[in-house]
């Protein structure tokens, strides 16, 4: 089965090589993150490859479709829009146009006639999703399906078509920063590791291609920032975590965590207070994934470790050219560090960047340029002093 190449290269990749002819993909997302945008984008490149395309609007005028097209370019303003929120017309424009590709943005907007209940529902959405389905299965057109989804994902519209659809897609980050994250929660048809890095730019969304060069590129040499060598479903990929930590009177003291989980947070501050980092009950402590990525993996551990005694020290991590110290590993509750998984790529990348040696946990075996610890303790130690070296 010939897949469609909607041109937009992290999309494709994520899709496991493009659309599945006949399939339904869920697109979810915060609102405001650029799921239109995204879309939009790829019918304009499917239109300019010669599919019969068709976008559906249930939530902007035709006007205002227009308007993103235009943003967007001539592909994309080339793509039939239809402002349309009935069901049974939607249904009706596919047996009749038969598109090889098409949007529905977005599926809560839906009404189907012979229901109760407001649209958006989940007896609503539940049947809308369902009477698409079939069309599209029938007349092998590709739909992606546009969904709302909470800050907590917890929005029942969505969430009961995730056994439906044959692939869903969550579209992240944080509005106001550039970066956005797509992955695969569910894919019938390919992986759900791989993970498309996206900017918002005014020309509409641009994939960044080597993300670890950016984010090392803009990572700080100040006391509290680290790199690190996380990974990305099965590509690599260097971010930089800082932290503040900041004394306080209040109790308990502030623990904000953006970008990692606030859980694992907690248990890195109680681990580095008992095996050789600093005690911080008597400090707020912030940390941050810049550039609003979200790593949601124990390999940050150590990396969020080494940032927050980093920072409650005062003492920069990077060496005197400012390049920044890159690190990964798992930090278990005795103190000791554990290795994780695809350890050579995540140096590889390290080594690309020229940032060396690299603090792991304790390998098996290692390449050259590595310098394994197998306690927290060892590898705060060795992250201090290879700083002081590396100034004298
Ligand atoms: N000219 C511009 N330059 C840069 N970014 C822009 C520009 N115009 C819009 N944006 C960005 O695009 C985002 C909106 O994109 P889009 O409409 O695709 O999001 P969406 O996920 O479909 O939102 P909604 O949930 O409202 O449907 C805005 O948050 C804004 O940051
Ligand atoms: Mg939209």
């Amino acid at each position: 089965m010939a897949r469609l190449c909607t041109g937009v290269a992290e999309l494709d990749r994520v899709l496991g090589g493009g659309l599945v002819p006949g399939s339904l993909v869920l697109l979810g997302g915060s609102p405001g993150i650029g799921k239109s945008t995204l879309t939009g984008m790829a019918l304009g490149n499917l239109g300019a490859g010669g599919h019969r395309v068709l976008y559906f609007s249930g939530e902007e005028s035709a006007a205002q479709v227009r308007l993103r097209a235009q943003r967007l370019g001539e592909a994309a303003l080339d793509v039939p829009a239809l402002a349309e929120t009935s069901l049974e017309a939607v249904l009706a424009t596919l047996e009749a146009e038969r598109p090889a590709a098409c949007v529905i943005d977005s599926i809560q907007t839906l009404h189907a006639e012979g229901m109760s209940g407001a649209p958006g529902s989940v007896g609503q959405v539940r049947e809308a999703a369902s009477a698409v389905m079939e069309v599209a299965k029938r007349l092998d057109c590709a739909v992606i399906l546009v969904g709302h989804v909470t800050k907590e994902g917890a929005v029942a519209g969505p969430r009961v078509l995730e056994h439906l659809v044959d692939c869903v897609l969550l579209f992240e980050g944080e509005r106001e920063r550039s970066f956005r994250t797509l992955r695969a929660l569910k894919n019938r048809f390919g992986a759900t590791s791989e993970v498309g890095v996206f900017e918002m730019r005014s020309g509409g969304l641009v994939e960044v291609v080597d993300p670890s060069a950016r984010f090392v590129s803009e990572a700080s040499a100040a006391a509290g920032s680290v790199v690190l060598a996380s990974m990305e479903g099965t590509r690599p990929l260097l971010v930089e975590v800082q932290a503040l930590v900041a004394p306080t009177e209040i109790v308990p003291p502030r623990r904000v965590a953006n970008g990692i989980d606030r859980n694992r947070l907690a248990m890195v501050l109680a681990v580095l207070a008992r095996h050789g980092g600093p005690s911080l009950s008597g400090a707020d402590v912030f940390v941050n994934v810049a550039g609003g990525v979200r790593v949601d993996e124990p390999g940050a551990d150590l990396a969020v470790a080494l940032a927050i005694a980093s920072a409650h020290r005062g003492e920069p991590l990077a060496d005197p050219e400012h390049r920044p110290l890159a690190c990964f590993g798992e930090v278990g509750l005795t103190g000791e560090l554990r290795p994780v998984a695809h350890a050579d790529r995540r140096i590889a990348e390290a080594l690309k960047f020229g940032l060396g040696p690299v603090l792991c946990p304790a390998p098996t075996e290692l390449p050259a340029g590595t310098e394994p610890h197998a306690a927290l303790a060892s590898a705060l130690r060795r992250a201090r002093r290879g700083a002081a070296e590396r100034a004298a």
